[in-house]
């Protein structure tokens, strides 16, 4: 009775209950529906939620007219991957210094949205932000040498990109933080905008890339396949000397290229004694002292493709690949490995050994006074001795140090031979008691100018010392 009483006592309390709970239920049904209906198009999002602040058509105009940076071409410029990340929050700001740091705006977290209507947001840039400018293609992304990217990197920074562009270099970010990070932009950009970007950055952000105009086609393309592999570990770099111009690379070439090319200095018979060879410094390598067939490809390549230079050696040496092309290379390659097998090693201490001598003759220049000085300011521990050993042995680009100062360090290495002067011999106490260290760092770094021993440019000032204690271990 009580439990009926109740019942009919309550049904007004119900009815309001039920009413409430079927009002939440409109409500969020209505609001659900408005969020899905704004949802079903990515068009519609970007019209309430974006075009606040970025322009999705219209000329390109001065950044400081701008709110935030045009989204005109973004289904051209960003990979799809990208796009969602950035919508979805997980991706670093861009504008370090916010994007309209003249106003002494702040930099803001970037707005979010789930991952569904990112998904939409990408749909539409891709299908209704096309760049027609932008061929698809035009840049051959698996085409980009190691080389290329390391010429990259040095363009970076004689064109001073890095002034206005972060990158990272041994995971650090350097650089002006004025424009947009480019640390990752093998992760953000398509190739091929960032290539017609370069052609003309004018067309895109006014005032903005003048520094890339005195840079040539050549330049170029290296200072985008740089841009192109930031944030991409394991890239798979393209080897030119796995391709089928070196399978079918033909002697009989190479050695009419040799001859037309390469005698004027090396000498019709590789003894470094051509024409041009008497006003040179340093003198053409021996090539009859060089066991061709011992020295890494990648080594041969890029000496003979890009030139000395790009190896550490001297630019004297020139760069064959615009004049030879790749089939070119190939077959002068194939002609130096069939034709030159380096000289049988005389005992060393003997009249005509290449090096092994003790004490040796030394007319290295030396080192400016403040390196002169300097002494390994890393230990000499098992740790430090052991990676100087890996890159001497090696991992040291452009060559490891074994290919001309011998594996035991007694100066006769496959390449030593070849050399005049010939390689310091660090087994002799004698000599290596007369070099400090410091003098050691700066010849590892900056080469020996007028000899065969080339810059190390490219290894940090903590492996050059781990070489160094490395070395110290040599002498008997
Ligand atoms: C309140 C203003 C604002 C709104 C709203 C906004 N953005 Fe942005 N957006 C910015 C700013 C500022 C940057 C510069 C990047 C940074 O944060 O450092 C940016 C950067 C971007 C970038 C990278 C651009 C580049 O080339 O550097 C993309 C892509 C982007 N926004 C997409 C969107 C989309 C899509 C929406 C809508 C869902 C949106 N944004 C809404 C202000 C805004
Ligand atoms: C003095 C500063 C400055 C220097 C130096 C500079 N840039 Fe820029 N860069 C800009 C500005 C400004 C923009 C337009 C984007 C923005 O509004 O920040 C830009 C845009 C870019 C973009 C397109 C970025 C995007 O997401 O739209 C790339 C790529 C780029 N620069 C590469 C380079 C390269 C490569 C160099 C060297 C050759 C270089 N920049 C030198 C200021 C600079
Ligand atoms: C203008 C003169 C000149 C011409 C022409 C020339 N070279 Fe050289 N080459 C040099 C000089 C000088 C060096 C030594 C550079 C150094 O030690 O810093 C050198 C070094 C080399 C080396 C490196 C050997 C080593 O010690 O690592 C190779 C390989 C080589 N040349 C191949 C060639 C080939 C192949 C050609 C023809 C396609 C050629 N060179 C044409 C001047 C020349
Ligand atoms: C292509 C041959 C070649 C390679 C590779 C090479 N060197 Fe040398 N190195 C030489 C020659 C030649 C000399 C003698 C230079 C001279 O007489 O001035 C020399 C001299 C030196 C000296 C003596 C400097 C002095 O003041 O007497 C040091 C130290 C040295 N090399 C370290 C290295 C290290 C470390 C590596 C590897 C990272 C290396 N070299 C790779 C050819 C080479």
């Amino acid at each position: 009775m009580n439990m009926r009483t109740g019942m009919i006592r309550h049904p007004g309390h119900r009815v309001t209950t039920m009413a409430w709970s079927f009002v939440v239920v409109i409500l969020s049904l209505f609001l659900l529906s408005q969020n899905e209906l704004s949802a079903s198009t990515g068009a519609e999002i970007v019209v309430s939620e974006c075009m606040a602040c970025h322009r999705f058509t219209g000329e390109p105009t001065s950044r400081f007219k701008l709110l935030a940076p045009d989204l005109i071409w973004a289904g051209s410029k960003y990979q799809r991957d990208w796009v969602i990340r950035w919508l979805t929050g997980q991706e670093p700001p861009l504008y370090a210094k916010g994007y309209r740091w003249d106003q002494g705006e702040e930099l803001e977290r970037h707005m979010t949205v789930p991952r569904s209507r990112a998904e939409l947001i990408a749909d539409y840039f891709e299908e209704y932000l096309i760049d027609p400018r932008v061929k698809v293609g035009a840049f051959d992304i698996s085409t980009i040498t190691k080389k290329e990217v390391e010429f990259g990197a040095q363009l970076y920074k004689e064109h001073a990109c890095i002034g206005c562009h972060r990158i990272k270099e041994n995971g650090k970010l350097v650089g002006g933080p004025q424009s947009t990070d480019l640390s990752e932009s093998g992760r953000r950009y398509k190739v091929d905008w960032l290539y017609r970007f370069g052609i003309n950055p004018q067309d895109y952000v006014p005032h903005s890339g003048e520094f890339l105009a005195d840079v040539s086609e050549l330049g170029l393309r290296y200072i985008i396949a740089f841009l192109a592999v930031q944030g991409r570990e394991n890239f798979p770099y393209f080897e030119p000397w796995k391709t089928k111009e070196f399978e079918q690379a033909s002697v009989a070439r190479g050695q009419q290229l040799y001859k037309e090319y390469c005698a004027q200095c090396h000498g019709f018979t590789g003894q470094g004694d051509g024409p041009a060879a008497s006003g040179l410094s340093p003198k053409p390598a021996i090539h009859a002292n060089i066991p061709f067939d011992t020295l890494p490809m990648e080594y041969l390549y890029n000496v003979i493709y890009h030139g000395g230079r790009s190896v550490g050696k001297a630019p004297i040496m020139p760069y064959w690949g615009l004049t030879l092309g790749q089939q070119g290379v190939a077959d002068v390659i194939a002609y130096l490995r069939a034709t030159f097998k380096g000289k049988p090693q005389a005992a060393p201490g003997k009249p005509g050994a290449p090096s092994g001598v003790c004490p040796q003759p030394r007319q290295t220049k030396q080192a400016p006074p403040e390196f002169q000085r300097l002494t390994n300011p890393i230990p000499a521990t098992e740790a430090n001795i052991q990676a100087g050993k890996r890159l001497f042995q090696e991992t040291a680009k452009p060559l490891a140090c074994k290919q001309c100062h011998g594996e035991k360090g007694d100066g006769r290495g496959p390449l030593g031979a070849a050399l005049v002067p010939p390689p310091r011999n660090f087994t002799c106490s004698d000599t290596m008691k007369t070099i400090s260290d410091g003098q050691m760092f700066w010849i590892i770094k900056h080469g020996s100018p007028g000899t065969g021993m080339m810059a190390f440019a490219n290894l940090s000032d903590q492996e050059v010392w781990q070489l160094i204690q490395y070395i110290r271990t040599l002498a008997q």
